[in-house]
């Protein structure tokens, strides 16, 4: 916020004053994370997605390769684990296999801010990396978010723009769910794209700037057909082959699972005009999806957690994390692909592999691997042709326990479901991913983490994201075959890297 009624010298030590108590809010934040550490339990800790060292953590935040490394912020509150005044959290990584914790980026300093750092994007722009982000604050029960920025010489400490808020109120389109600033660069000109609303339909509002610091309103990029949520938060628009990809993430449905849109962007009238749309996975715990700035591929993280869900590992002083990093890619029939990146063979440990095909008998159950572990990676192919089974299943029987999760596929209708019913702590439940049309074969790529499960199907033609809290550590895959037999083609079963 200006405060124009000082003179210059007053206004520069006006400044340095509230960068001196924005790095003592960043300090306190960064002490009460270290304070916790020893607190943090093992016992459900992810092996190798990132995770808060300690306390919250939501939505993927300004994720961008800056210098050398894969920038990721992420909302966070470093007091305790539930949800409170957002700050941004940060790590950065060379090779999303390493990851490195560094200090806390943003914290509720200003009057613009005060009640949180909402979620936002990042841009370098020469040798600066600017972040985006709204202010968040209620004042007698009325929300007021505005759209703001930070910036960095060195991407690690940040100091927020004297000319704050950048967007001070919410245009006539939308409504005071005004935020999640996705910012982007298109011939010549800075776009940005923000969630909001308006008479219970959400939708996605456009501006554009020429110096990322005065933002001119274009209008309404996309908005909902009455049956795609109220709000829409975290926004992205991208270009994808030749075609342009919207990604939101929906309030007011009922599974708020993220959709995205394949259509074409008409810059001149900033219009987005959809053709399909899809739903970008199918699992409970995928929201707040972002995707990179300044890769050539098209790169993405999700918040692994949903809202309103219990989270057992806040008894242990830590909750939330953030999927495995996915690339998209479009099909030849136009739909999105989501695929774990290739670095992540990295973590590949010692192997099982059974190149050949192999069937397993009606009736019988077949263990993959004894590799007994909880922290594996599994790619299976059937030969769907030859098995005779009218259901598939794969089952990840814990040793310890009774718990399991399971996998089917009905050949016939193409459904795919993970059932992770008989977890009982947590959120159980049982989530399906429509495969069309039922092919010859199944591919089936999984990734199983301590408390994570994530489900690539068919090159990514659909995916299933969940977080698990199995009491167990081990676990053993183990393939079904109820009503016929299953050909398997081949299979390989990795110990994944701790
Ligand atoms: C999405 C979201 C964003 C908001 C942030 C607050 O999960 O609700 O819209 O900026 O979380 O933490």
């Amino acid at each position: 916020m200006k405060m124009t009624y000082k003179n210059s010298n007053q206004q520069t030590s006006l400044d340095t004053e509230r960068d001196t108590s924005h790095r003592l809010l960043l300090q306190k934040a960064d002490a009460s994370i270290r304070q916790a550490l020893p607190t943090v339990s093992d016992t459900h800790r992810l092996h190798y997605h990132l995770m808060p060292q300690a306390h919250w953590m939501n939505d993927p935040n300004g994720l961008v390769y800056y210098r050398g490394y894969y920038h990721v912020f992420y909302q966070h509150h470093p007091y305790s684990s539930d949800w409170g005044p957002m700050h941004w959290g940060h790590a950065r990584t060379k090779d999303f296999i390493t990851w490195e914790h560094l200090p806390i980026a943003l914290a509720p300093s200003e009057d613009y801010d005060a009640d949180g750092c909402f979620s936002g994007s990042a841009v370098v722009e020469g040798d600066l990396l600017h972040l985006f982000y709204t202010g968040h604050r209620v004042i007698d029960g009325e929300l007021i978010q505005v759209q703001c920025k930070a910036t960095s010489s060195d991407g690690i400490h940040f100091i927020k723009d004297r000319r704050n808020p950048l967007i001070t109120s919410f245009p006539s389109d939308g409504s005071p769910d005004f935020r999640d600033p996705k910012v982007w660069r298109h011939h010549g000109s800075w776009y940005m794209v923000l969630g909001s609303g308006r008479d219970g339909r959400g939708n996605v509002l456009l501006y554009k700037s020429q110096d990322l610091t005065q933002w001119e309103y274009v209008g309404v990029l996309a908005h909902s057909d009455g049956t795609q949520g109220t709000i829409w938060e975290c926004p992205d628009l991208f270009p994808l082959g030749d075609r342009h990809v919207l990604l939101i993430s929906p309030m007011g449905v009922k599974d708020r699972r993220v959709m995205y849109f394949v259509g074409d962007m008409d810059y001149d009238v900033g219009k987005f005009t959809p053709e399909y749309v899809g739903t970008l996975d199918y699992g409970p715990d995928f929201y707040a999806v972002q995707t990179f700035s300044g890769t050539e591929r098209r790169l993405m993280l999700a918040w692994m957690d949903a809202w309103e869900c219990d989270i057992p590992s806040k008894k242990d002083n830590w909750a939330g994390a953030l999927t495995l990093p996915r690339e998209l890619v479009l099909d030849e029939s136009g739909k999105l692909r989501a695929q774990p990146l290739p670095e992540l063979q990295k973590l590949r440990q010692r192997s099982i592999s059974v190149a050949r095909s192999f069937v397993v008998e009606k009736d019988q159950s077949m263990p993959l691997t004894d590799l007994q572990d909880a922290c594996l990676e599994l790619n299976l192919v059937l030969a769907l042709n030859s098995s005779t089974a009218s259901h598939f299943t794969l089952c990840f029987c814990y040793t310890e326990s009774s718990e399991q999760i399971l996998i089917r596929y009905n050949k016939a209708t193409g459904e795919l479901y993970l059932d992770t019913s008989k977890i009982h702590v947590g959120q159980p439940g049982l989530y399906k991913a429509a495969l069309h049309p039922p092919g010859e074969r199944l591919e089936l790529r999984i990734f199983l983490d301590r408390s994570s499960i994530e489900v690539f199907a068919n090159q990514g033609e659909a995916t299933i994201t969940a977080r698990i809290y199995p009491r167990s550590q081990t676990t053993i895959p183990r393939v079904f075959a109820l009503d016929g037999q299953i050909k398997v083609k081949s299979l390989e079963c990795w110990n994944l890297a701790k």
